[in-house]
């Protein structure tokens, strides 16, 4: 039985939490608030987890308010344990989701943030962000979409013709189709031509390039609470570019990697974050679909427009403040 979901966590995790000297924005209420009486959370987490996010710091900040942070053990039957007010986990394994499912039933008056399936939905680069295709929010203080992408379940043999067929433009972000935490699901090439991308492996998601003036927004979504970083991501790529290279090339994992862009000196129509009223609507519409109340969201906007936005990838529970 494997509880204890030994998973390499994103790296970037650990960074996040070092970059938070940007804007909150707290529109309302999105917890469990308490006033007088304390506030129990189980948590379910992995040792590397527990340390980046229940930070002394943070222990502290919530024993002030009463709220109180208790280890989950995975060794006793979770029924035994608590009683919680919040249940909160990010461990994977069929055996947990199980366990936490039978939980939220068994315990409706717990707020287990969040459901398993709910969770298990953005371990698909193609479910994930069909969310936010479906979602209408063209008239909205600017228009949200997810870039177009196509997904290659088995046969690489035959992508060029899907790209062709389905007229994707190249360059082509290519990205292992499914999310599950290891190193390798976060491995991404950017393909200059279709037939190189034939020697990939799927499953995989071609999704186009989008300029975006090398500059990524990362929304943070805490309950009814958004909070946006800006990062450095690729850089934008010429048409004289593309005539001249060809083949598929890997490239690091750059907005993790580098430094805050939040006081980088950047051109203000680059740097100028998405409106606060489109991220709310955004994620205010995310929450519901998703059924999800921590997670994160990368958003770029297109370069040379002011408010033309794509998702290009959504996250479970990351660090944050
Ligand atoms: N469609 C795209 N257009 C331009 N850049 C992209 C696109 N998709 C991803 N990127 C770049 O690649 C990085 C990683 O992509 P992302 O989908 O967030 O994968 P990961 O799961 O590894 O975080 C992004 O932060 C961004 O810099
Ligand atoms: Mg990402």
């Amino acid at each position: 039985m494997r509880l204890n979901g030994e998973i390499e966590e994103d790296e970037e995790e650990e960074k996040v939490a070092k970059s938070l000297n940007s804007q909150t924005y707290s529109t309302g209420i999105g917890f469990p608030q308490l006033q007088s009486q304390n506030l129990v959370v189980g948590y379910a987490l992995t040792s590397k987890k527990k340390k980046s996010f229940l930070q002394p710091k943070l222990i502290r900040l919530a024993w002030n308010k009463g709220i109180f942070f208790v280890a989950i053990d995975l060794k006793r039957p979770l029924s035994d344990q608590g009683p919680f007010d919040v249940v909160l986990h990010k461990l994977s394994g069929k055996d947990w989701c199980n366990i936490i499912e039978d939980y939220r039933q068994k315990h409706p008056e717990v707020t287990v943030l969040d459901p398993p399936d709910a969770i298990e939905h953005l371990h698909n680069r193609q479910s994930m962000l069909q969310d936010v295709a479906d979602l209408n929010l063209s008239d909205c203080h600017g228009k949200v979409g997810v870039p177009r992408q196509l997904v290659i379940s088995k046969d690489p043999s035959s992508i060029p013709h899907e790209v062709n067929k389905a007229g994707l433009q190249l360059p082509l972000v290519v990205k292992p189709l499914v999310v599950d935490g290891s190193a390798k699901s976060h491995e991404l090439f950017l393909a200059y031509d279709q037939f190189s991308l034939a020697e990939l492996e799927p499953p995989l998601v071609l999704q186009e390039f989008v300029n975006h003036g090398g500059i990524l927004f990362k929304v943070y979504i805490v309950g009814e609470i958004i909070k946006v970083v800006r990062r450095f991501s690729l850089p934008n790529f010429s048409k004289h570019e593309l005539e001249k290279v060809a083949g598929v090339f890997r490239f690091p994992r750059v907005s993790s990697a580098s430094a805050s862009a939040d006081d980088a000196d950047l051109e203000p129509s680059v740097a100028e974050h998405p409106p606060l009223l489109l991220l709310e609507k955004l994620a205010r519409e995310l929450r519901r679909r998703l059924g999800l109340r921590l997670f994160n969201i990368d958003i770029i906007r297109e370069h040379g427009t002011r408010d033309v936005f794509y998702v290009i990838d959504i996250n479970y529970f990351p660090e944050q403040a």
